[in-house]
């Protein structure tokens, strides 16, 4: 285990951003992760912020990072076990999202084809509840284990454990910073149930001349209107959608109606409305908006970006900006789903 200083964090997060961390290191299993704690803990600096990091596709650095950065790399994927209908399966919270989506399709395992492409690493997945396409991990999720930073104790938690909401979990909110994600169980099918009444995966199957699709069909689809739409961040920095979409009562959500006819909501129970935030930013110009390096994706407006060398006080300027012009244009409330550093 090699602890590095002042270690360049460009290479590490999905905005490009070109800051450095004062200690760095990589681990592999729980074992490394204690010891790197312990050793943290010998020379006095547990007291200094800690950033455990997985693909580094949902965070803002705005400046050089003044503790320690320690980059999670337990890998592995392994079948626990399976009955007639589910198979269970736990991935490493190192393993590459994606690869991880695309090795179970390969396998005929079902639920998270919705789910191709995104950015990231299998342990950022509960962290968040990572959704698109009508589905979110908490409806395959089985349990997940975690190291609980200042015990050493390695703890599981199940769905009801998590708290999983709308890019929500405990672990953002009540747990903030208190356990490290090791690995992820997920509940399989077996004989897959498909979600493709959500509008783009529809037509692209429409397009395709596709009638009975499999799960491989679905994630193909998926992965070319995230294709389509989506910068990709290996050519264009960028963490995805900068903010939420925002919730908003009913009685607001008819009102704003009234003035923008064409606004985009979705009903929720309980007389609440989830707005598309894109379509906001949108309609208040932003769309295509760059100053400088920092920008807002011309074909997503809910995805900022970075052409080149935009620092990460740029990106958060323009966030506030944005935040501010939808305030004063629709009296909304944009929260931002960016982990900001
Ligand atoms: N829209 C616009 N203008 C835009 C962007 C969107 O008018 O510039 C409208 C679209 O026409 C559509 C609606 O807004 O009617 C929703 O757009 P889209 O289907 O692209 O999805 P989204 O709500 O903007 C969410 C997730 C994405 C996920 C997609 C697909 C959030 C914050 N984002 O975006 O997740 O891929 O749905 O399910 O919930 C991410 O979290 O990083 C992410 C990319």
């Amino acid at each position: 285990m090699e602890i590095l200083a002042n270690y360049p964090l460009k290479k590490l997060n999905s905005f490009g951003m070109d800051v450095s961390a004062h200690r760095f290191a990589r681990f592999s299993s729980a074992d490394e992760l204690q010891a790197l704690l312990r050793h943290r803990r010998e020379q006095g600096e547990a007291a200094l912020p800690l950033l455990v990091l997985g693909g580094g596709s949902n965070l803002l650095f705005r400046e050089n990072f003044s503790g320690w950065v320690l980059k999670n790399e337990i890998g592995g994927v392994e079948e626990l076990h399976e009955d007639a209908d589910f198979v269970y399966v736990r991935a490493g919270a190192g393993e590459n999202w994606h690869g991880f989506v695309q090795y179970c399709i390969g396998r005929g395992w079902g639920g998270l084809e919705n789910l191709s492409l995104i950015p990231g690493n299998v342990g950022a997945s509960p962290m968040q509840n990572i959704g698109a396409y009508g589905v979110e991990i908490k409806d395959l999720f089985w349990d997940l284990r975690a190291l609980h930073i200042e015990s050493g104790r390695v703890e599981t938690f199940t769905v009801g454990d998590c708290h999983f909401g709308y890019r929500e979990s405990v672990f953002k909110t009540k747990l903030r910073n208190q356990y490290v994600i090791l690995d992820v169980t997920y509940c399989l099918r077996k004989k897959p149930v498909l979600h493709t009444s959500y509008g783009a995966i529809h037509q692209e199957l429409e397009a395709a001349g596709i009638g009975q699709p499999t799960i491989r069909d679905v994630a193909d689809a998926v992965i070319r209107i995230r294709q389509s739409k989506l910068p990709d961040p290996a050519v264009i920095g960028n963490a995805g959608s900068f903010f939420k979409n925002p919730t908003v009562p009913l009685a607001q959500f008819n009102s704003l109606q009234q003035q923008h006819p064409g606004i985009v909501g979705y009903p929720l129970p309980g007389d609440k409305v989830k707005l598309a935030a894109g379509w906001l930013i949108e309609a208040a110009g932003w769309k295509g908006y760059r100053k400088g390096d920092a920008g807002v994706h011309p074909r997503q407006a809910l995805v900022l970006v970075n052409y080149g060398h935009a620092t990460g006080a740029d990106i958060f300027d323009l966030s506030e900006q944005i935040v501010q012009s939808i305030r004063s244009a629709f009296n909304v409330e944009l929260e931002r789903e960016v982990n900001i550093i």
